[in-house]
């Protein structure tokens, strides 16, 4: 008879492409940084399919999820039936890119005023090969999503890299994430961008040009307004197929996040409401801005508003919210372990 299995497509469709080219196969603070190598030191074959990957997958196929002590989706993956384990795979099918860190602004939560961006995640000697580098992870994937760690429309790299993708690779579809300030008409054209975009998400965490300019350092809150008016033409006229506002909740913007739902509403976008990372080493902001924090002098009127019929309202197209801020979603993976096994 076959065995049960618990069943995670990740390890054989994602490919995460991070700073200094580590590969990891599911979002990185989940697995804890486990890498299946680095691109600028291996082959293709060497990492997707080398003993790391092959290790992975068999801890995955023997239910055993020590390598994945931060998963926030096993609660929602499928038992399947299975006599033997994959451990080699075919090339992924969403590669994640996040190359390089340069940004044109400094968010106080990513980029305190004292960051230095790291010059050396990218060897010099590869930076021109990276296409190259890159071809094999390319050639079976619909997807690429960029830039988690940078601004895409700011970086010389990341624009030559993805205006160089589009035009290699005419089947990938793109998922966008940015600030907004630059993504314009003419940067989405000439980044060979127009109609190859699956997912536009763009991160706006202020109703008010005042809470912006708290939150974003050297930003430009009139233009990413004028442009998010202008994707929600795109939206409409289904040039865009998914179209998302982050908001990353802190005690400086939460009260103004009925406004955002309304204001997302209004331009077609679906809103997700991200908790403060607080894993880097900016302790003292943390404690003062950190909402989610059920210590926080705050707290109670952060569940307030996720309580407001504002929110409650607007399931459809609040994407991700209230369960994390009202901490129903606390612990989810140890319940879901211990009722499990
Ligand atoms: C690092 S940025 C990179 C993409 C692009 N520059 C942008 O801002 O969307 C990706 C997302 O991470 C979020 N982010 C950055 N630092 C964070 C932190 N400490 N806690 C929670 N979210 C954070 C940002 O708000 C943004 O939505
Ligand atoms: S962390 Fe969760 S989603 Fe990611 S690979 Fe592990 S089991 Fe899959
Ligand atoms: S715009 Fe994005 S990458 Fe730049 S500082 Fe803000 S969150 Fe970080």
């Amino acid at each position: 008879m076959a065995d049960k299995h618990i069943y995670c497509p990740n390890p054989y469709i994602l490919a995460e492409i991070m700073p200094f080219g580590n590969v990891y196969p599911c979002s990185c603070g989940w697995i804890r940084g486990y890498s299946f190598g680095n691109i600028f030191e291996k082959s293709y074959d060497e990492i997707w399919n080398g003993d790391r990957a092959k290790e992975f997958r068999q801890k995955l196929y023997d239910n055993d999820f020590s390598l994945c002590p931060g998963c926030q989706n096993l609660e929602i993956l499928q038992e399947i039936n299975d006599n033997e384990p994959k451990l080699v795979s075919a090339p992924p099918e969403r590669i994640l890119l996040g190359l390089d860190e340069y940004c044109d602004v400094k968010c106080i939560f990513c980029r305190p005023e004292n960051y230095k961006v790291n010059p050396n995640l990218i060897p010099k000697d590869k930076e021109d090969k990276l296409l190259e580098i890159l071809t094999p992870w390319l050639k079976n994937a619909k997807y690429v999503k960029t830039n988690a760690v940078g601004e895409v429309f700011a970086s010389k790299i990341s624009r030559d890299l993805i205006k160089n993708i589009a035009l290699n690779f005419p089947n990938i579809k793109f998922e966008i994430i940015t600030n907004g300030i630059q993504c314009t008409k003419e940067n989405i054209e000439q980044l060979n961008l127009t109609n190859r975009i699956s997912m536009m998400t763009v991160s706006l965490h202020a109703f008010k040009e005042e809470t912006y300019n708290k939150i974003v350092k050297g930003g430009n809150y009139k233009k990413v307004i004028e442009n998010l008016y202008y994707l929600s033409e795109l939206k409409k006229s289904g040039q865009i197929e998914r179209f998302e506002l982050h908001y990353t909740v802190t005690s400086i913007n939460y009260k103004e996040m009925p406004l955002m739902i309304k204001f997302a509403r209004e331009i077609g976008a679906n809103i997700r409401f991200l908790g403060l990372d607080c894993s880097r080493d900016l302790e003292e902001l943390y404690k003062k801005i950190n909402i989610q924090d059920k210590h926080h002098p705050k707290y109670n009127d952060l569940v307030k508003v996720v309580h407001s019929k504002e929110f409650v309202n607007a399931k459809d197209i609040v994407v991700q919210g209230w369960e994390y801020f009202t901490g129903l979603k606390k612990n989810s993976f140890f319940t879901y372990i211990k009722n499990k096994f």
